[in-house]
């Protein structure tokens, strides 16, 4: 069984251990899980490459890990727990022997079907079990999965169809989401007459609603398992075999395919999982995230279950029906371990106080955030309203591509510091560079978020483009992986996270390409060209500013913002819609024509002051009109 670490000294000691002897120290983690074939060799890399290898040549497979591992002792405890959207609707609770029998019987009809290892198959589905047992059966068989959140639209849905080059793609015949019933099957033959490798198409039935169902292509979930054996024997992976790709944005280009191999991610999902939230047998674990991004597949699927732990699978939005959901579903389930993003923590506290009231919430133990920096109010917000001041808030840093937390307190055991995501995690060797690649040591410095070192669940490649992964991460400082984000180390050594310091921006949590937006913008066609920017915005920590040129026309300028608005939402999704727009004669350009975004982002925050020398553009005057027409 893995050890928990238990106090501040054991994690320096641990920290200390995993820097001077990786080898050994992961090794030793490793030899906790359950292996067809143990490793020949730890690990090996190259960040030239990069060429990053875990636990070589060993045989595994990542359920065996959840399910024959672990079934003598906990078979009859409940793995997922799954609340509706609508909270009068009956929750389900799976207990980890049933999970298996579901994971091994949907291995069965994904074989049927026709899936074999090494195949894509993309997971559009709402918030329920079957999601997760989707996820499961794919890792079981050997298949890869790659989970597209069911907000994105069906030219997004296809970009990664595509992209994979997917056989499969499973969905369900629609989604509750709060007062919603949003048709993703619709979306999925949307996004299928532009893509031509899906062969089929499992439908979930959820909400009843009437879909087309395409003959020779379309089957139901409930049809394809009937007759199906409970039983499966788990395929036999190479520890650096694919386990999912996840599509992230980047400052350029479309979003790429982020990719996790099966033995390193394992190891770490649950190493971080268990140590971060120091969860204990019988507790009660949720995070309230989509299993379409990565903190759903690391800390709702994964690290819980390897763990053994019982997760919450939440189908609905936190203010539905009413905005103490959240604070009724902790009471209702004795939740001890809650997980949650600041952008739904400013969003409850905009509510007031009066939404908690009702509830004890004094059942939990831990409290979590993540996705974007936490800013102090809403920290001592959250630790103090809801954590009521005497459960540790663990500000976990990590990206898709880190796969698990990177920088964070550990519950309990590391003194909390609001707003910091504070220290790494054992095995973590994060450093801080200046724009020309220097080592900033020591305190009170702060500059880029680099790690030097590799950690067994990072990311491998990009997906069909292996270049695209090297220029991303490994070519700005060569010899380390750079994350893009800006850090802080303080008087006492702990880190803080600044924000994104690439043309990427986090509008609630969501990762979002400013130049993946303007792609959006301009296939209007009465968009010439438009430049997009982040600006902090209360709720959603960054909003979304774009600044368009348009063709000349008669069209009222408030019809023509909405269609350029709606435009973006149909081909990214709702989440990329454009919280402000401004109608521009001209963008501020060098000369040699590139934008200057850094004046564009200053006026979108309401900072006029140091715009800098604008002499030198090409364009000067442009910007004294897009102050007087900014729309702050
Ligand atoms: C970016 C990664 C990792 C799960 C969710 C987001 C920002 C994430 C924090 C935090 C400050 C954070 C960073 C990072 N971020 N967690 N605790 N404090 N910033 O995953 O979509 O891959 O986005 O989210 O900017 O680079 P993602």
């Amino acid at each position: 069984m893995m050890e928990k670490i238990n106090s501040l000294s054991a994690y320096f000691k641990e920290y200390e251990n995993s820097i001077e002897d990786p080898e050994n120290f992961w090794s030793e983690i490793a030899k906790t899980f359950q292996w067809q074939k143990t490793w020949d060799n730890t690990f090996s890399w190259n960040f030239n490459g990069p060429d990053v290898k875990w636990f070589e040549n060993a045989k595994l497979n990542i359920t065996e890990n959840i399910f024959e591992r672990n079934l003598h002792t906990h078979s009859e405890k409940t793995a997922i727990i799954w609340e509706p959207n609508d909270p009068n609707e009956k929750s389900i609770h799976i207990s980890y022997k049933e999970l298996f029998e579901k994971t091994c019987q949907f291995s069965n009809a994904l074989e049927a079907n026709g899936i074999k290892k090494g195949d894509r198959i993309i997971i559009y589905m709402p918030m329920i079990p079957e999601a997760a047992i989707a996820m499961l059966a794919s890792a079981r068989i050997g298949a890869v999965h790659s989970v597209v959140f069911a907000g994105f639209s069906s030219s997004a849905l296809a970009d990664r169809i595509n992209d994979c080059q997917a056989k499969m793609v499973l969905t369900s015949d629609g989604n509750y989401r709060g007062a919603k019933n949003i048709e993703v099957k619709a979306v999925v033959d949307e996004a299928l007459e532009k893509t031509n490798t899906v062969g089929k198409v499992i439908v979930c039935k959820r909400t009843g609603s009437k879909v087309q169902m395409k003959t020779g292509r379309d089957l139901w979930w409930h049809d394809v398992i009937k007759n199906q054996s409970l039983q499966h024997k788990a395929a036999s992976l190479d520890s650096e075999d694919l386990l999912f790709i996840l599509y992230t944005s980047g400052s350029t280009g479309k979003p790429k395919g982020v990719v996790h191999t099966t033995a390193g991610y394992m190891v770490y999902a649950q190493y971080s999982f268990l140590n971060v939230f120091q969860y204990e047998h019988d507790d009660i674990y949720w995070c309230t995230a989509d299993i379409g991004w990565i903190t759903g597949h690391s800390y709702i699927i994964y690290g819980p279950l390897l763990t053994g732990a019982t997760t919450i699978m939440f189908e609905g939005v936190p203010t539905y029906p009413h905005p103490g959901r959240f604070w009724e579903i902790v009471d209702k389930y004795k939740v001890n371990q809650f997980y949650t993003a600041p952008t739904a923590i400013r969003a409850l506290q905009a509510k007031g106080l009066e939404p908690i009231l009702p509830y004890k919430l004094d059942s939990l133990k831990v409290i979590g955030s993540v996705g974007e920096p936490i800013n102090e109010e809403a920290w001592h917000w959250y630790h103090d309203n809801i954590g009521k001041g005497n459960c540790p808030l663990v500000d976990t840093w990590w990206q898709t591509e880190t796969g698990g937390i990177m920088i964070s307190p550990l519950a309990g055991i590391t003194p909390n510091k609001p707003a910091h995501a504070s220290l790494p995690l054992p095995g973590v060797q994060p450093v801080i560079l200046d724009a020309e690649g220097n080592e900033l040591k020591g305190n009170n410095v702060e500059g880029n978020l680099c790690i030097k070192f590799p950690w067994p669940s990072m990311i491998r490649t990009t997906y069909g483009d292996h270049k695209r992964c090297k220029d991303t991460y490994f070519s700005t400082y060569p010899g380390t992986y750079f994350t893009g984000d800006g850090v802080k180390r303080d008087h006492d050594g702990y880190l803080r996270i600044l924000g994104r310091v690439d043309d990427v921006m986090n509008v609630s949590g969501h990762r979002l390409g400013t130049a993946e937006v303007e792609n959006a913008i301009n296939e209007h066609s009465g968009v010439i060209e438009s430049a997009v920017v982040g600006y902090p915005h209360e709720i959603k920590g960054q909003g979304i500013y774009a600044y368009v040129i348009c063709s000349i026309n008669d069209q009222a300028e408030s019809d023509l913002i909405k269609e350029i608005i709606a435009t973006v939402s149909k081909i990214i999704g709702p989440i990329a819609k454009p919280d402000k727009v401004q109608i521009v004669s001209g963008l501020p350009k060098t000369r040699s024509g590139k934008i200057m975004r850094r004046i564009l982002r200053k006026v979108a925050s309401k900072d006029f002051s140091n715009l800098g020398d604008t002499s030198t553009l090409l364009n000067p005057d442009v910007v004294e009109e897009i102050i007087e027409g900014a729309n702050i």
